[in-house]
């Protein structure tokens, strides 16, 4: 590797440091558990001592599969266990709040996944219980862990591109929603799942925005009820601007995903090599073309690294390492309330059908 992308590599570590094993246990056992967090925890050496889920014979399958110990028979066996030190939460996102609750009651560090509540007065009140009893919780937004996406932030922060002043996703890609019944029948769909994200991503470099105007749109024929079409515009405080403009109705087998982030000394640009077959994907691909280093030109970044599986170790291990160390995970529950007010402004304009302030 260049030498150069060293400290840009060092900002990407998803490793867990040796001697922080927490001993986790998993609620769900559904599609996200059994291709990302089962493999990713696996590489990382978490130690996975069980799970449940309602489905006793699909958390028996998926178990054995990966290996997993023990499947508790119910919610109450997995909090009783004295071992479990972290509970990962990945169940259908209105079962999660009350399972947190539970969890925290039971002395338990959480792990939820997006969208971490519906709103953000849950949010704060699982927060408020958390700091009450002391314990912590991260949100599983692992977009942030990404290689191509943690890299590019690291640039960022490293002022390869000057002031930064654009962030743009565009996807537009054909996504099978129906292995999921419950999102396939929700009325918020692609912001609220997907392009949340994109959005907590954009949030990672940033930082809040503070009007934001959102179109969403749907493609007749489509099996799902909710938006599958989205344009959302962000506006910063200063220069900075950002667009999400993601679709899932592809039609013509030419998926694209790509991100950009441009600034006043350079940009920074590359594609999601996940979403050119998921969920197995192919790696990023990432390049900085910068007049501060400078390069000559654009200089590819060597990604190694995936978005699914090996980005889930990194919320993980943040989690892990505020709990033995102290300080908050990356990204914290806390953090996370501003993704939730973010997606709940973007409903607002996309039914007002105007622009919206994030306060
Ligand atoms: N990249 C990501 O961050 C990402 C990707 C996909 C899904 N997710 C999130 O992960 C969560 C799970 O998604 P999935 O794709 O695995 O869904 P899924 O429908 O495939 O699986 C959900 C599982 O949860 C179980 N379940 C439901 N309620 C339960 C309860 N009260 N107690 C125990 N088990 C319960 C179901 O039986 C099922 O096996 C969702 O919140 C989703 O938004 C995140």
């Amino acid at each position: 590797m260049l030498d150069i992308f060293a400290p840009i590599a060092a900002a990407c570590d998803i490793s867990v440091p040796p001697g922080e094993g927490l001993p986790v246990a998993v609620v769900g056992a559904g599609a996200i558990v059994d291709v990302a967090h089962l493999p990713s925890y696996r590489s990382a050496g978490v130690e996975v001592r069980g799970l449940f889920d309602l489905d006793a014979e699909r958390a028996r399958e998926v178990a054995a599969r990966h290996g997993v110990p023990t499947v508790y028979p119910t919610l109450d066996a997995l909090l009783a266990d004295p071992e479990v030190r972290i509970v990962d939460i990945a169940v259908a996102p209105a079962a999660q709040p009350e399972i947190a609750r539970r969890a925290l009651e039971a002395g338990k560090h959480l792990l939820c996944q997006k969208p971490f509540v519906p709103d953000e007065a849950t949010g704060r009140e699982l927060i408020e219980l958390a700091d009450r009893l002391g314990l912590k919780i991260a949100v599983n937004q692992q977009l942030r862990y990404d290689e191509g996406i943690a890299a590019a932030r690291a640039m960022v922060e490293a002022g390869w591109i000057g002031e930064p002043t654009a962030m743009t996703f565009t996807v537009n890609i054909a996504t099978d929603w129906s292995p999921w019944p419950w999102l396939v029948r929700n009325d918020r769909l692609e912001i609220m799942y997907h392009s949340i994200h994109y959005l907590d991503a954009v949030r990672s470099v940033l930082g809040d925005p503070e009007t934001v105007f959102c179109a969403g749109g749907r493609t007749p024929g489509q099996l799902a009820a909710g938006e599958t079409r989205t344009i959302s515009t962000l506006v910063f405080p200063g220069n900075a601007r950002a667009l999400v403009h993601a679709t899932h109705e592809n039609r013509t087998g030419d998926p694209e995903a790509l991100v950009r982030i441009d600034g006043s000394k350079g940009a920074i640009r590359g594609t999601l090599g996940l979403l050119y077959d998921y969920p197995h994907g192919r790696p990023d691909t990432l390049e900085v073309n910068s007049r501060s280093l400078p390069t000559d030109g654009w200089l590819p970044y060597p990604v190694t690294r995936r978005w699914i599986p090996d980005a889930f170790a990194g919320p993980m291990a943040s989690l892990m390492r505020a709990v033995s160390g102290g300080g908050e995970p990356y990204p914290s529950a806390r953090d996370n309330l501003g993704t939730i007010r973010l997606v709940d402004r973007l409903y607002a304009s996309m039914d007002a059908g105007h622009s919206m302030p994030v306060e």
